[in-house]
Order: structure tokens, then sequence, then C-alpha cells
């Protein structure tokens, strides 16, 4: 049986759960194989990438304080934050937005700082002062050693805008504009390695019709001047074309999008928020922390739904691109809570919990299932917004339940997915019902197997005995990420309350692999090859 079809098999447990159809098996034990002889697509380490926008604290005060403060800083950007995010390498950040990108003119960023104009933020309000512009992204994602992806303007701008900002960064040539960059500070060109055309553009891009986007995301690509594209070989510019994909599942709009503009994008996108029940005009209302008992297996189901929403829109780009050569880039999605306390609700600042964590292992376990399709996720956002990795206050840094699990997926990035064939007994939220924990393998360069395990039920551990194909086993090392209370966070300034601890629930017996994964607990472990 190939990668597929074990997939398929995977996912119909899956979906026969979601019926609820499934009986729990008897006490918590539970047998899988997991296929090691079966390699299946690569999980690209694009796949763990974040997302920062110029809203609230997400660019200044959490990244951006410039040189002149007094918080340790390298060319303006906090020291602490940067350390902290290049340890969980990330590998891309999106930017400037979101909403943000379609009333964002680059040239309002580039000039020296004192001269830079001041705007209104009218999305997320509070005021814009361009501090953090091109030279300082680049600079970012340099020091934290990402990659670039850049969202442009395509809303309250022209294909002109767009051209000018690709060669402002890409071009080697002696133009004016690449040496109005020079003039600027930078003599060589930087490396942009995706560019996203629209955002929402059935949203806050524009509020348009698939059939209107369409059209101007072909006049977009076409002045995009990609090199490798047609008639642009000789380009300087070889960053991918993102065209802005589907809310949640709306297939009608990934159809329509690529039947008229798939030769001209190298992906497209997906946003999906968690959000209480599931309603938009809901997202702001259910607390971070201090939640009910239900509000659990509420969030987590309609976290687990990005499965199926994968699904349908995996189903559509099969039709039009059955090869496979678009990718789909889930390049928003996670919690969305009420706004902490105290803080300006456009901000969008909401604390983290081990619910968080759990949230970000389900879905990397996802995408890790539907990693032919899926090459890039950026979880919003990186900074103080949303499910951040990173909360700060003044000079005070926090690393969320959200960022150790990101850490502890790290060993996933570029590595190829194993098969796992896992059944879970079903948790409820309603008349909904979900997987109880999620799992997925993957075997690295380096020759070791990863096997991760979200357990998203608050009351019970499960022992998993997965029977390994095509895996010699030697020594195991893991790391375990739980705590007493379904709510622990941690807070800027204060003792981590959450924070992974050495797993020493794994053993070997015969030619399984035995987990006994403990209750709301997300578990890695890595088997070093014999
Ligand atoms: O991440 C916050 C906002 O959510 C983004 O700006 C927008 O794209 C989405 O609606």
């Amino acid at each position: 049986m190939g990668w597929k079809s074990m997939l398929a098999l995977a996912g119909a447990a899956l979906i026969s759960m979601a019926g609820g159809a499934q009986a729990a098996p008897s006490a918590n034990a539970i047998s899988a194989v997991l296929h090691a002889d079966q390699p299946g697509p690569v999980l690209s380490r694009h796949l763990q990438g974040q997302f920062v926008e110029h809203l609230g604290e997400g660019v200044y005060d959490g990244i951006w304080v410039g040189p002149e403060s007094t918080i340790p800083n390298t060319r303006g950007i906090r020291n602490d934050v940067s350390a902290a995010l290049r340890a969980i390498k990330v590998p891309v950040v999106r930017w400037p937005g979101g909403c943000f990108a379609d009333i964002y003119h680059w040239r309002d960023g580039i000039s020296p700082a004192s001269k830079r104009p001041v705007r209104k933020n009218d999305w997320w309000s509070g005021l814009e002062s361009n501090a953090f512009g091109t030279h300082e992204y680049f600079d970012f994602v340099d020091q934290i050693g990402a990659e670039s992806y850049v969202a442009i303007n395509m809303t309250t701008s022209t294909p002109s805008e767009m051209r000018e900002w690709m060669d402002y960064i890409t071009s080697s040539a002696k133009d004016s504009i690449a040496d109005e960059r020079r003039a600027n500070g930078r003599q060589e060109p930087w490396k942009l390695g995706f560019v996203g055309i629209g955002n929402e553009a059935w949203g806050c891009g524009g509020m348009q019709t698939p059939e209107y986007f369409a059209n101007e995301y072909r006049r977009f690509a076409t002045f995009m001047h990609r090199n490798g594209s047609t008639f642009h070989m000789h380009n300087d510019n070889a960053a991918l074309r993102v065209a802005s994909g589907p809310n949640n599942d709306d297939v009608a709009w990934m159809d329509t999008v690529l039947k008229s503009a798939a030769p001209m994008m190298d992906a497209i996108s997906l946003h999906y928020y968690t959000v209480f029940d599931g309603k938009w005009e809901n997202r702001d209302k259910a607390p971070s922390t201090g939640f009910p008992a239900d509000h659990w297996n509420h969030i987590l189901y309609q976290a687990s739904r990005m499965e199926g929403i994968l699904k349908m829109h995996e189903a559509v780009m099969d039709k039009h691109d059955p090869q496979k050569r678009i990718g789909l880039y889930v390049d928003e999605w996670g919690t969305w809570y009420a706004p902490q306390a105290g803080t300006e609700p456009g901000f969008l600042r909401q604390q983290n919990t081990l619910r968080d964590a759990l949230v970000t292992a389900m879905t990397l376990n996802i995408f890790h299932a539907h990693a032919d399709r899926v090459k890039m996720a950026n979880i919003a956002q990186g900074v103080n917004v949303l499910q951040a990795m990173i909360l700060t206050d003044g000079a005070k840094m926090a690393r969320t339940p959200t960022y150790h699990v990101f850490a502890m997926y790290t060993p996933f990035q570029d590595t190829t997915a194993l098969p796992l064939e896992v059944s879970a007994p079903l948790l409820k939220s309603g008349a909904n019902s979900f997987p109880a924990f999620t799992a997925s393998a993957a075997r690295s360069k380096d020759g070791r197997v990863h096997v991760a395990v979200a357990n998203a039920d608050a009351d019970r551990g499960y022992r998993l005995s997965l029977k390994l194909q095509g895996v010699r086993a030697g020594k195991i090392s893991g790391q375990v990420l739980t705590a007493a209370k379904t709510d622990a966070h941690n807070v800027p300034g204060e003792a981590e309350q959450v924070r992974p601890a050495r797993f020493d629930g794994a053993k070997l017996v015969g030619d399984a692999l035995v987990l006994d994964v403990p209750a709301k607990s997300v578990v890695v472990v890595s088997l070093d090859q014999n």
C-alpha cells in the first residue's frame, strides 16, 4: 500500500470518527503501524512559517524598538526576540500584512528615519511610524535566519508600484531604483523568496468577487517579471507568486480563481482561523484564559476542522492542477479570542495557553498528512498578536506554549513523511466530535525517525503501541509539553508555567515503540537507527 492509499485509510478513519460512528477502544491502549518503509512527501520547513503584520505591538515593541532603545537590540531589532525566533529555526516570515498590506506604500518605509511619513493604521488603529520598512524587514529575517515573503499592495496600489518594489528589492542592474536602494545603504539585492499578490481579496483586500480578483491577479502577475516565467527569463526576481486564496471552506473561490489564473501562480493561499463556535462574528468573544471547561473541546474541535477544509480545497486543486505544481499555502491560521483585558481591542493581543499548544500540534500533524499539496503555513502571528510565539511587555518577554510546540517540531523541518495509521477515540463538542489525538511521523536526512502526538483529551492519557516497519530503532529521546491546568500560560518576566520536559514514557517492546502519552499533552520522540 503506497503513501496516498495509506493516507486515505487514515483519513477514512478520521472521517468515520467525525461522524461519531467509532467506539472508543477498550481501556486507553491503541495500536498502530508506523510505515517507515513507505516514504511519503517532504514536510517542508515552510510549514513552520510565521506571519508578522503592522498591527498593534506585532512589529513596534514586539520586534522593533529602534537603535536608541535601552532594550538590547541590533540595529533596532530586539535581541531577545530575534534569539528566541532563531532558536526555533523560523523558516519564513510573511510581512507586512494581512489587511495592512493593502494600505501599505513601500516608499513610506525606505528614506532616512527622520523623513518617513507617519500614517494612520486604518485597519488596526494607532499610528504607523514607518520606522520598520523594507531594509529593517530584510535585516530582521537575516538576523533570525528566515526567508522572505512579502505581501504586495494590490488594492490601493498599482502594478507599477509593485514592480518598482520588486526591482528595489531584487535588481542587480545599474538602474535608478537599484541605485536608490544602494544610496539607502544596501548594495546587494536581497533574496526575495515569495510574493503574495492580494490578501483576503474577498474581504479586507477589496471585497472582490472571485471573477474580478482572478482578472486583477492576472494583471498584476503579468508585471511581476519573475525570472523563469516565459518571457522574463533574465530578470533578477525569482520569487514565487502566491495568489490570494479562499477563506475557510469557500471552494467556489478556489475553483474560479484557478480556472482563470492557475498558469500564472506558483501557490494559492488559504486562511482558516480557529474561533470559538466557528462563527466569525464571535471571534473576539471567548476568553483566552480562565475559560469554562467545555471551551477546551470547542476550540480543539474548531481547530480539527482544518483537516476537512484542506481536503475540500485539495479536491478542487487536483482538478485544475493534477501534477500538484501549485502549492497550497495556509498563510494565516491560529486561534482568535477576546482581547486580553486592558489592551486596545484593535491590537488583537491575547494570552496563549496549553490549549493553544494542542491546537498547534494538532494543526501541524494535519499539515503533515497533507504535505503533498500543503507546502507552506504561516501561523498568525509571530509576536504579541493573536496566537503568538512571543509576548513582550516592555523589556520583558515570554515564550508561549505555542512557541514551545514549534521548538519541539523543529526536527520535522525538511523531513520525509512516514505514514502512520492511527485511529483515536472521539471527543465531543456539542453535536460534533473529533479525534482525541493526532499523530505524525517522519524521517530526517540523518536517518532518525521522529514521531509527534497531540493528545487533546483533557482527562485521559493513552498508551500508543506503534509497530515499527522499516526502522531498526536504537536510542529514544523525547520531550513532553503539559501542565496541571488547561489554561496554564507564560507571562513576560515571570517563571515559565508551561515548558517542555524530558519524556520518559517511551520504550521499545519487541518491534513496537510504546508511548505513554499523558492527558492534554504534546509528545515528540526521536529514534536513532541501529
Ligand atoms: O491576522 C489578522 C488579520 O486577519 C489579517 O490582517 C487578515 O488577513 C485576517 O483577516
